[in-house]
This record gives structure tokens, C-alpha cells and sequence, in this order.
């Protein structure tokens, strides 16, 4: 009887925040065509909130745990490591396939505890702190394994090109699965200092740091002792960043270029400095941040925010940290107005390198070619975070509203009536490239074996339309399709904001069945009667795109569409044909 009540009664996990139980699950996507109350918290904010969280649940690498809410995911790549003597199993696999890669999950650790940090209320009003508690630890617990040693850090598992050649679940994923590293003889700047910013992001969290009273404080998920740890490899991290010759990691490893090659390691430097520096209170980190910023003459960019350029969200942090603690020296009206020069450039126009598309969306030339969503997301959570200290009361309203336009259009109010959460609405993308959820193991007919995806993978953010506004929802279409542990990083920020104080309901709940199916285009992205979507600059740009999408209509693979197929291929070559 004691044993009974003790078992019932205990947490599931000594280690973290008690998981609820019974555990929140995705309802059916039909629930959200029903509106609700309308009273704060809002419960379809709430379970846009849980959703986004549980869709790290179902992208696990690893044994999982007993309290696994996702029944059709089995362990899997428990051996990761063996080939170095070391067990770096666990993590998340990266995107629809089954590498992992700690640059892109420094950074959606990164942006995860930042917001978590602003606007934590909201994932404590939603019942969805302990999720968020278990993601967290789920990435930095495996991120600690990764950081091996003070000079080592495990930057990707799995080769890319051979993960590549693989479709099918999670039972037979090729053999050998490669562990590959930076040490002090083979060093990554950026890849170290930007997994020192996720270790200080989340040290700060753990800490119940809070910037100011603009913004509602951290989650309830206080633990000292694993914020020291967090902490201590922050500041490992940082130092072999800054002690190492300064290198891009793909330098190093260029295996890991073939999916995330880096661009620069100056923004990585100085974010880690910032993080570090509010988890530290040192006034001397806070400076060498303010030197990086000059040292690699980060001011006047006016591209994306992301997985490899964490440039515009500086002047964000500068200001919030210049606010938090005058005793840093930081000029608050200086950070203003480079922030408000970068955001103004999107909201009232003339920026340059983006514009905002007929249907609303804004697109950053090149960078919102495919995965058009995770650009406009991270600059509404950049907009909507910096609204609350804007210069102004009309940036802090004009901020605001234009983050709001982003949001609502990710939800379901643009030309194609589709909200771009999988699962959430009846309307939602029905076919995305996850090699995990689509049941299929046939690698020429993605598209149509098995005809219906085998599992909703409820709370997965898509990739997003074309250029031109266009969603085609093909399984094989992966710069629409594809859902990635960095695009869902944004939406949780904007739905933990929106729990804390919104009574409207997200967009989809006034979208009724059928909506996107009367919009949907027929065909192909690049049929004829569509090419100015791929002919056009947009898909070809470069040359370089091996655009590796098998169209393969009953295994009919459509002709005339030079550089729309050939090879699988995922994500990682769209970010390789920028450069
Ligand atoms: C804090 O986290 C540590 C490390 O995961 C864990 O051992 C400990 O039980 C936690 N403490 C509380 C009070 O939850
Ligand atoms: C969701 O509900 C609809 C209508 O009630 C039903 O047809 C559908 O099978 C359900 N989907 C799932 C995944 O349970
Ligand atoms: C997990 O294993 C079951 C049973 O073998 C299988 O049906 C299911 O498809 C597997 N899941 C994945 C993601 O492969
Ligand atoms: C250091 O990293 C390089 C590049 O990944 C690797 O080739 C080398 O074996 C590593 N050194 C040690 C001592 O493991
Ligand atoms: C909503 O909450 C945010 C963050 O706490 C706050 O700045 C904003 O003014 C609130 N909005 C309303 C309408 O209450
Ligand atoms: C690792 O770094 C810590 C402090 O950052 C230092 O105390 C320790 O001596 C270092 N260990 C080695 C083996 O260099
Ligand atoms: C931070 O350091 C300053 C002095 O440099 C001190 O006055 C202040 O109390 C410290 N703040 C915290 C939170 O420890
Ligand atoms: C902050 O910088 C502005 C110029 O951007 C300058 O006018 C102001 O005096 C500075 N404030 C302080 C406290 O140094």
C-alpha cells in the first residue's frame, strides 16, 4: 500500500522538476479548429506551447527515458562514441535525419533559455516548466558528454553524406556513425564559444537570473548546483575559444561543413562574453564583448539571425545586460540605437537584404530561399523581446504589432490558410521530411511510400513556402518540408510570450477544415507553370544547390527540373550554397 502511494506520489525524476503526471500529450490536430475562452492563460496558446516542447521529445538520439511521451520513437544509436572509447549517446537527432550537431543545438539551446529566461511565466502558466526543465537537461546533459575534456568538444556524430544515403526509422540507421571533434591542435572558435554561450544562456536560467522588470522573469526550474555545473563549462568553453588559434570549426572537421559550415566566430565570441558576463558579474567579460563587437566589425549587418549568426540579437542583449547592471559601463542609448537600426530597417522599410513578401512574410534575400519561416521567426522574437525596451513608445508599439504579423502568418493567416506547425490544426502540413516519422524506408519514393505519413509529428515547425508564398506539402520537398531542432527555437519564446498575457486565440483556431486543401497549388514547385518559383534566382542561385529532392510522383521521377533533383539531400546543403 505504502509502496503504492510512494510510487505514485514520488517525482519521476529526483533530478529535475517533477514531470506531470498523467503527462500533457499533442490532442488531436481537430482541436485546434475550436476556439477558446478567450481568458489568460489561453489554452490554445498553452498547447501550441506544449506541442512545440514535445516535438524535441520525438527527435531524441539515445536510450530514452522511462517517462518517453512518444510511442513510436524506440533507442536508438545507443554506441555513439564507441569509435573514441566514450558513451555520446543521447541528444537530439538535428533535423529530418540522423546526424547530430552541436553548433545548431548550442545555438537552440541558446535562444531557448534566453527566452525562457524574458518570458519564463509563460511556460510556468501553461503547466509546461518540467517539459521545458527535461528538454533543456535532455540537450545540455548530452552537450556536457560532448565536452569531453577542457579542450575537447564533440561537434558532430554521424557522417552527413552517408546519413544522407539512409531513409527509414529509427532501428536501422547506418553503421559507422563517426565521432568527430575540436581539440587545441584542431581547434573551432566558433563552435566552442557558441556551445560557452548555450552552457551561460542556461547557467543564468538555472540561476533565476533576472535582466529587469520589462520582462515576466525566468521559468520555475531554480537549481544551483546544476547551474554551477553549467557554468563551469561555459567558462571551459570560452577559454579554449579564446586560448586556441582562432579558426571556423569546418576548418578543422570539414565533415561538419557539409551540413553546418560557419561563417564567422566573431558574434559566437561575443555572446558568450555577454551570457558569461551576466552569469559571472564581471564587468571585464562585458568589455571584451564590446571588443569583439569592434574587433570583427559586427555593426551596420542587416541579415538573418541563426544557427550561424547571432550578430542582430547582440544589440539586444548589450542593451537588455547595459539595463540590468550599470556597474558593466554599458551605454544603453548606444545598443538602443543599433538595435533600433537593424529593426526599424525591417519595420518601417529600407534596411536592405529583405523585404516583406506580398503575403507578409519577410524574406531575407538568399537566406529565406528554403526554410523561409526560421528567418522571420527570429526576427519577431528579436522584435518582440526588444519592443519591451524600446526607445519609444511607437518602436515599442510598431515592434510589437510587426512581430505579431510574423507570428500570425507562421499560424496560418497567409495566401495558403496553413498553419506551419505539424498537428496543431487541421490544416497543418500532413508530409514532413522526417525520415523518423514517415514510415517509409524506400528511398526513390519518398513521397509516396508509405502515401500517408506514419506518425503526426505533432509540434514540428516546417520549413515554410516559397518565395511567392506557395506551400506544396511534399515529403521530398525538403526547403518547405523539412522540420530542425532550430526552427522550432523561436516559436517557443513567441507562445511562452503569448501565454503570459494574450485572450486572443493563435490564428489556426479560425481556420476550418479544408482551408489549405482549397488553396493548396496542384503539382509540382517546379512544374512549368511555376518557374518563376524554380528557374527563377530563388532555387538556382549559385549553381550550387544540389537540391536533392527526389518529385517522385508513383516513383516517376519528373524531368526537365535540372537542380530540383538527383542525390537525397536535406538542409544542410541549402545553408552550403550561400557561400
Ligand atoms: C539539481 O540538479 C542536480 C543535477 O542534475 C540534481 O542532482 C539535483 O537533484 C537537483 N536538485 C533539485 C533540488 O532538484
Ligand atoms: C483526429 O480526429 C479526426 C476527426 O475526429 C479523425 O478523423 C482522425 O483520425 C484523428 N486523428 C488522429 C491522429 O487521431
Ligand atoms: C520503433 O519500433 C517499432 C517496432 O519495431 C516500429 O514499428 C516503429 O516504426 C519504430 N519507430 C521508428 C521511428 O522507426
Ligand atoms: C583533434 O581533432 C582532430 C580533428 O577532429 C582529430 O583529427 C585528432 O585526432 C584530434 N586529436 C586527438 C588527440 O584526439
Ligand atoms: C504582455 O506581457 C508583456 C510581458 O510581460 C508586457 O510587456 C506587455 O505589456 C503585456 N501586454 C499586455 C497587453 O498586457
Ligand atoms: C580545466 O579547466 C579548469 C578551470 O577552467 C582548471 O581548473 C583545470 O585545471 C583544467 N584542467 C586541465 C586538465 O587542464
Ligand atoms: C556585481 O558586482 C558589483 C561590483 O562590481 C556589485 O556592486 C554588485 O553587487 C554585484 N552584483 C551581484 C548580483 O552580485
Ligand atoms: C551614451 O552614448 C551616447 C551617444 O550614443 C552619448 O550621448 C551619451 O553621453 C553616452 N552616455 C554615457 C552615460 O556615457
Amino acid at each position: 500500500m505504502w509502496t503504492l502511494l510512494l510510487l505514485l506520489f514520488s517525482p519521476i525524476s529526483l533530478a529535475q522538476v517533477p514531470l506531470p503526471q498523467p503527462p500533457f500529450l499533442p490532442p488531436n490536430a481537430s482541436a485546434g479548429a475550436i476556439p477558446s475562452s478567450g481568458s489568460v492563460p489561453n489554452s490554445q496558446w498553452s498547447t501550441l506551447l506544449g506541442n512545440l516542447i514535445y516535438f524535441y521529445d520525438a527527435q531524441r538520439s539515445g536510450t530514452l527515458p522511462s517517462t518517453n511521451r512518444v510511442p513510436w520513437r524506440n533507442n536508438s544509436a545507443v554506441n555513439d562514441g564507441h569509435d573514441v572509447n566514450l558513451d555520446l549517446s543521447g541528444g537530439y537527432y538535428d533535423a529530418g535525419d540522423y546526424i547530430k550537431c552541436t553548433f545548431p543545438l548550442s545555438f537552440t539551446v541558446m535562444s531557448i533559455c534566453w527566452g525562457a529566461t524574458d518570458f519564463g511565466k509563460g511556460y510556468d502558466l501553461a503547466n509546461q516548466t518540467p517539459y521545458l526543465d527535461d528538454m533543456l537537461r535532455w540537450s545540455l546533459d548530452w552537450l556536457m558528454k560532448a565536452h569531453s575534456s577542457n579542450n575537447t568538444l564533440f561537434v558532430q556524430i554521424a557522417d552527413a553524406n552517408l546519413d544522407n544515403a539512409y531513409w527509414g526509422g529509427d532501428q536501422n540507421i547506418p553503421q559507422p556513425r563517426p565521432s568527430y571533434q575540436i581539440n587545441a591542435t584542431s581547434p573551432g572558435t566558433d563552435a566552442a564559444a557558441g556551445a560557452a554561450a548555450a552552457f551561460a544562456a542556461c547557467s543564468n536560467l538555472y540561476s533565476n537570473r533576472i535582466f529587469s522588470n520589462a520582462y515576466s522573469g525566468p521559468a520555475t526550474l531554480q537549481n544551483t548546483s546544476y547551474a554551477t555545473l553549467l557554468l563551469e563549462h561555459a567558462t571551459q568553453l570560452y577559454s579554449f575559444a579564446t586560448s586556441a588559434p582562432k579558426t571556423l570549426y569546418q576548418s578543422s572537421v570539414p565533415q561538419a561543413g557539409e551540413a553546418y559550415a560557419s561563417s564567422g566566430y566573431g558574434d559566437e565570441l561575443a555572446i558568450a562574453a555577454l551570457f558569461l558576463s551576466w552569469a559571472t558579474n564581471s564587468t571585464d567579460m562585458y568589455q571584451q564583448a564590446q571588443s569583439y563587437w569592434s574587433q570583427y566589425a559586427l555593426a551596420g549587418y542587416n541579415g538573418v539571425f541563426n544557427w550561424d549568426t547571432k550578430t542582430p540579437g547582440l544589440p539586444v542583449l548589450f542593451a537588455q545586460i547595459a539595463q540590468a547592471n550599470p556597474s558593466f559601463g554599458g551605454n544603453m542609448s548606444t545598443w538602443q540605437t543599433e538595435a533600433e537600426r537593424y529593426f526599424d530597417g525591417i519595420v518601417y522599410g529600407g534596411g536592405g537584404g529583405y523585404s516583406t513578401r506580398e503575403g507578409g512574410l519577410l524574406y531575407y534575400n538568399g537566406d529565406s530561399d528554403d526554410a523561409s519561416l526560421n528567418p522571420a521567426l527570429n526576427a519577431a522574437m528579436l522584435l518582440r523581446r526588444y519592443s519591451q525596451i524600446a526607445s519609444t513608445q511607437d518602436r515599442k508599439q510598431d515592434y510589437f504589432n510587426f512581430a505579431q504579423s510574423q507570428v500570425d502568418y507562421v499560424l496560418g493567416n497567409n495566401p495558403m490558410s496553413a498553419p506551419y506547425v505539424v498537428g496543431s490544426n487541421p490544416n497543418s502540413p500532413q508530409n514532413p521530411h522526417s525520415a523518423l516519422a514517415s514510415g517509409g524506408n524506400d528511398i526513390s519514393n519518398i513521397n509516396t511510400s508509405p502515401a500517408q505519413e506514419a506518425y503526426v509529428l505533432y509540434g514540428a515547425v516546417v520549413g515554410g513556402p516559397d518565395k511567392y508564398d506557395r506551400f506544396f506539402d511534399i515529403r521530398g520537398d525538403w526547403p518547405e518540408t523539412e522540420a530542425a531542432l532550430d526552427y522550432n527555437a523561436p516559436l517557443l519564446t513567441l507562445a511562452a510570450m503569448h501565454v503570459l498575457n494574450s485572450t486572443a486565440d493563435p490564428f489556426f483556431t479560425a481556420l476550418g477544415a479544408g482551408s489549405y486543401a482549397a488553396r493548396k497549388p496542384a503539382g509540382m514547385p517546379c512544374d512549368a507553370a511555376y518557374d518563376e518559383g524554380c528557374g527563377g534566382p530563388a532555387l538556382s542561385e549559385g549553381g550550387k544547390v544540389a537540391l536533392g529532392v527526389v518529385l517522385g510522383g508513383a516513383g516517376v521521377v519528373i524531368g526537365g527540373l535540372v537542380g530540383w533533383w538527383g542525390v537525397l539531400c536535406w538542409k544542410r546543403e541549402r545553408e552550403g550554397y550561400l557561400f
